[in-house]
């Protein structure tokens, strides 16, 4: 199956001319990607530049949307607005927007509207700290349940879920995870999607990993089995070092 890496550019960078410039350059570096799906989400202001988008490699994504669908919501973007402009898949419930203020509720609902817009949801779900005691996993159940609550058997195909453990976030992160935490929780997400909407769904359930993803420890969490795809922050500004993990995880 092919592989997905998602690029989340964040708030960088900080004008037109560079988003232009990063972008061209991850398309040059990406252009040789086999079997690999690379999704770039931008900030809103440079979404425009999937009209520049010359690889077909490369599918444009969003990294938030309005919990509501219209109207008196000043500073609110719609799933309808990003599905006009080319986006195909918006990330959802991102630890740094959970920081400020959205819960599994809102996620939930930016979820469901997604959906109805026929976007794909990318639902980024983890934990802040991990406990001895393995509260970390009912945790992230917990963040599934609740964001995936309505979501129905024929749309779960549409869903991708990102674990990306908080501590593993960012310059300032503790550390990396490691391939056999990811495995854990791969294996326990999979366990709570089958409970929900049985094993053939959670079988084929997409999930990704995110935290600190670089070139040289990329391939230890794709091999064998591992993740279906990476969610990479900080190295996705960079396009050698973006195409180096898009090399790393090649078949
Ligand atoms: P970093 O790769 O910079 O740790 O960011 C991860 C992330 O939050 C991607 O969504």
């Amino acid at each position: 199956m092919s592989k997905i890496v998602v690029a989340n550019w964040k708030m960088n960078p900080q004008s037109q001319k560079e988003a232009e410039v990063l972008l061209n350059a991850l398309s040059k570096e990406t252009k040789n990607a086999k079997n690999t799906k690379i999704i770039i989400c931008p900030p809103f202001p440079f979404l425009y530049i999937s009209k520049k988008i010359k690889s077909k490699k490369v599918i444009l994504g969003a990294q938030n949307v309005g919990k509501d669908t219209e109207g008196s919501h000043t500073g609110e973007v719609s799933s309808s607005m990003l599905s006009s402009l080319g986006a195909r898949y918006v990330i959802v419930g991102h630890s740094e927007r959970r920081t400020d203020g959205e819960d599994n509720k809102i996620i939930n609902q930016k979820l469901l509207n997604l959906l109805k817009s026929k976007l794909s949801p990318i639902l980024c779900v983890g934990e802040r700290n991990r406990d001895k005691e393995g509260e970390y996993l009912s945790f992230v159940g917990e963040q599934i349940k609740e964001c995936l609550s309505g979501v129905s058997k024929s749309q779960m195909a549409n869903i991708i879920i990102a674990y990306e453990p908080i501590w593993a976030i960012g310059s300032g992160s503790i550390r990396e995870a490691t391939r056999e935490e990811f495995m854990e929780m791969k294996i326990y997400i999979k366990k709570i999607i089958s409970d929900i909407y049985g094993a053939k769904i959670a079988h084929s359930m997409i999930i990704l990993y995110g935290g600190s993803v670089n070139p040289l420890n990329a391939g230890t969490f794709v091999s064998d089995d591992g993740a279906d795809g990476l969610l990479v922050g900080r190295d996705s500004l960079n396009p050698k070092k973006f195409s180096a993990i898009i090399n790393a995880i090649k078949d």
